[in-house]
């Protein structure tokens, strides 16, 4: 992952200090119910998971686009988990109490993961194939990119579950997934600088120049995909996908050969040696075992009388 783009995407959460630390304030501040630091970790555990979940998923897209068209349609990803004290900050505006019901309810960016394309188009279809992904539950779509903001926002942007599976349940867990191209990105990192120093009352002339630039980037980003529509006329992409189709079926003979060979080995019946040994081996480890789990080391047992 792209170090400066995930730190600046930790820095526009405003998260202070490691996520404990922070955790531990965001309890403090709300006395009535307290999140145990269990509960809080528990609670990252799974949006993590999320994270990977879509992570890998992209990483398989990006790969076989890369197989397919010979490119790259993902530039960068990075992603993060909104800190302790960013979450509590958004529920206090929201006027809610600090709950892991109403974090899971009504936060929708707790795990949080921005994909920098370098066309428009690359980011309708990498939202398309995350759309169509059986597993994944599509719960909001913002298209700032047909729609932008007035002040000149442009990105798509989507809310989803996918399913984490745990030892005991099941947990649909959402992800924020940002999707933009280079250029809308680079606006968006000023802008928000911006946003920050004058605490979203930035000067009429400012905002103005900034409007003008996002006017700027729109164009850049069609002018862009426009030159590579037009590259891509003289590369004869058709033959490129015929020649990768019959890579991956001659992949695909080898791999069930292989499996055949292995399944073949393992029917092989065992020699009653190999498990006798085995046997006398797993009796004698146990007893070990059992001997270091109920002899105390020396020392211990010293300071524990002391205590
Ligand atoms: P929050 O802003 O996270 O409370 O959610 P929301 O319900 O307003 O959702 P929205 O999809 O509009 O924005 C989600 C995220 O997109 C924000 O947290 C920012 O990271 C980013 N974003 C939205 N609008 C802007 C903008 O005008 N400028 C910049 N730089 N980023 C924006
Ligand atoms: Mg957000």
């Amino acid at each position: 992952m792209d170090r400066k783009l995930k730190e600046q995407f930790e820095n526009e959460e405003r998260g202070a200090g490691g996520y404990e630390a922070a955790g531990l304030l965001a309890v403090g501040q709300f006395p009535a119910k307290p999140i145990s630091l269990d509960e809080w970790k528990r609670m990252q555990l799974v949006y993590n998971a999320g994270l990977k979940e879509i992570n890998t998923k992209l990483e398989i897209l990006n790969s076989e686009f890369q197989m397919a068209h010979r490119y790259n349609p993902i530039e960068h990803i990075a992603s993060r988990i909104k800190s302790p004290e960013s979450i509590a900050k958004k529920l206090r505006h929201q006027g809610r109490a600090l709950t892991i019901e109403n974090i899971v309810r009504y936060i929708n960016d707790v795990a949080g993961i921005r994909i920098i394309c370098s066309f428009t188009s690359d980011i309708y279809e990498i939202a398309e194939l995350i759309r169509k992904q059986s597993d994944v539950k599509v719960l909001k779509i913002k298209d700032y990119i047909s729609n932008p903001k007035p002040n000149g926002y442009t990105s798509y942007h989507m809310i989803v579950s996918v399913p984490i599976f745990l030892s005991d349940m099941t947990i649909d867990t959402k992800v924020e997934i940002q999707i933009r191209t280079i250029a809308m990105d680079f606006w968006a990192s000023l802008e928000h600088k911006m946003y920050y120093k004058f605490e979203g009352n930035a000067p009429e002339n400012i905002r103005r120049e900034l409007k003008e630039c996002a006017d700027l980037v729109g164009f850049l980003d069609r002018k862009m995909l426009a030159i590579n529509e037009e590259i891509k006329k003289y590369s004869g992409e058709d033959e490129e996908e015929e020649l990768i189709s019959e890579t991956l079926r001659s992949l695909y003979g080898r791999v069930n050969e292989e499996n055949e060979v292995k399944e073949a080995a393992m029917q092989e019946p065992v020699r009653p040696i190999v498990i006798d040994l085995q046997e006398t081996e797993i009796r004698s480890a146990e007893k070990s075992q059992k001997k270091k789990i109920f002899s105390m080391p020396k020392s211990r047992k010293v300071s524990q009388n002391n205590a």
